[in-house]
């Protein structure tokens, strides 16, 4: 079984799950970051070495400003919440994206956390906010330039703060990526699930998990144990493929 040590997640449907039970969009924002920690917790227990959280894009600006202001109160409140826990557990916590929005009493609590943790060697905990993935390309190729490194595919995937992903969950039910980890996503395995985000559960996390720790990465390559001499002994060869073959 392979192992996925860096697990993405956009957690989508917050909104239309509170809506279809009658009550504002914002509540679903509220259950949504209750399952936040359960879903951490349930990282740490599989092994997984990174998660990586989609809490506010660059797009999400649209929104009317008090499901704004919500998000970013809920992200302090998580971090209020959680704060022991994060250090008990060694967990090393990172915000990547623009934070220079967010109101200052957040903004110093994300600071604190970050330099609490910076050496903590538990699961690394990223939270990305008021982040594009093609901004933060830009970024990174504009900051190589910058320095006189060459772009590369290796100094590029070193320049950023997170690295490869190898399993992206989105729940919600919409099949997209949404200008998430684009250049860390290349090669991830992808899974969708119509579960809305306040819905999700450690149990289905758990159950996603292994299921797609057993799907076979290629990464492009073929079968490693795919030789021509042993297909062509084990397919059924006929006259037709054989024609066609010859043809190559
Ligand atoms: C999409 O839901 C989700 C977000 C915009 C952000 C996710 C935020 C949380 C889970 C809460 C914040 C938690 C922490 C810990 C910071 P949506 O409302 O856009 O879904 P919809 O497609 O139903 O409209």
């Amino acid at each position: 079984m392979d192992s996925l040590n860096h697990v993405a997640i956009i957690m989508d449907g917050n909104g239309r799950w509170a809506k279809s039970r009658g009550h504002i969009r914002v509540w679903g924002h509220v259950r949504g970051s209750k399952i936040v920690s359960d879903i951490v917790e349930e990282a740490e227990s599989l092994g997984v070495k990174h998660l990586t959280l989609f809490t506010f894009s660059t797009e999400n600006w649209s929104r009317p400003v008090h499901e704004i202001k919500i998000l970013f109160r809920l992200l302090k409140k998580f971090l209020q919440k959680e704060k022991k826990r994060i250090l008990k557990n060694r967990i090393k916590f990172k915000v990547i994206g623009d934070i220079s929005q967010l109101p200052l009493p957040t903004k110093e609590l994300i600071w604190e956390m970050e330099e609490l943790t910076r050496d903590m060697k538990g699961l690394n905990l990223t939270f990305c906010f008021n982040y594009g993935g093609r901004t933060a390309l830009i970024d990174r190729v504009n900051l190589l330039v910058e320095k006189g490194i060459p772009i590369t595919e290796g100094n590029l995937t070193e320049s950023f703060e997170v690295g490869d992903v190898d399993l992206l969950i989105r729940t919600g039910g919409d099949q997209r990526i949404s200008n998430f980890l684009l250049w860390q996503m290349a090669y991830s395995e992808l899974f969708f699930t119509p579960t809305m985000w306040p819905e999700f559960s450690a149990k289905e996390f758990r159950e996603i998990y292994l299921k797609v720790a057993k799907r076979e990465r290629r990464f492009g390559m073929a079968d490693a144990n795919d030789d021509w001499m042993t297909s062509a002994k084990l397919a059924r060869i006929n006259k037709e493929t054989l024609g066609e073959m010859r043809e190559v």
